[in-house]
């Protein structure tokens, strides 16, 4: 499973790149209003640290204008996707953009319809919100298992992105599920790696080493 991180923030997606396991960034408008910066200059940055796939997204609801901004977008660099809602203008937009060979990322999937549709109209990513259905108690995963068994129904390559991410449970059930990507925020991406044992483990390595260190020296 690929791992994008979540963020708009070009200090943890520097950090995150570091650790060597980063293949993207998916941002949204609320993500880049949190930098304060101007949008294309925060997305030029960050197409600087990271050569997968960067997720940028437009704001007009309108096909005509979704069509305008996605291609101003995808000028910024190779890697920039667009992200588009799922709405029945996304829908006509994601085609067009797909027949002039620009990649997208259907945003604010929250059902297995939508999911079906958006492959067909040549997504090339889906982002299926886990948080948000919990959030209002449905099963965010099973929305991604449903998409799953449908893609594999028909042989669909659009990549199953798992977003919303909120812990590092939703990351593992996406694993177990098999879906292409997970984009994890930067906080979660951390947790991923820490362990209590670990840490303990560490500890006690490096008192016995200390040990036998002094034990030598006295010798
Ligand atoms: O990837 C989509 C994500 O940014 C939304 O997350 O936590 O606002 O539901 P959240």
């Amino acid at each position: 499973m690929k791992l994008f991180i979540d963020t708009a923030n070009l200090e943890q997606i520097k950090k995150a790149h570091s650790y060597g396991v980063l293949d993207g960034v998916t941002t949204n408008p609320t993500l880049l209003s949190r930098e304060g910066s101007e949008p294309i200059d925060q997305l030029k940055k960050i197409v600087e640290v990271v050569k997968g796939p960067v997720s940028a997204e437009v704001t007009s609801l309108e096909k005509e204008g979704m069509v305008k901004e996605a291609k101003e977008l995808a000028k910024i660099a190779s890697n920039i996707v667009i992200k588009v809602p799922c709405t029945t203008e996304g829908l006509a937009t994601t085609k067009e953009l797909s027949l002039a060979g620009i990649k997208t990322n259907l945003t604010l999937c929250f059902s297995a319809s939508q999911a079906l549709l958006v492959a067909k109209a040549g997504a090339t990513f889906v982002s299926p919100f886990v948080g948000r259905l919990d959030d209002i108690s449905a099963e965010g995963m099973d929305l991604v298992a449903d998409i799953k068994t449908i893609y594999n129904n028909f042989g669909i390559d659009t990549e199953i992105i798992v977003a919303s991410i909120r812990h590092p449970i939703h990351f593992l059930e996406a694993a177990r599920i098999g879906a292409d990507i997970a984009t994890v925020p930067f906080a979660v991406i951390e947790k991923l790696m820490k362990h209590p044992l670990t840490d303990i483990g560490i500890k006690r390595f490096l008192a016995d080493w200390d040990k036998l260190k002094k034990k030598l020296d006295q010798e």
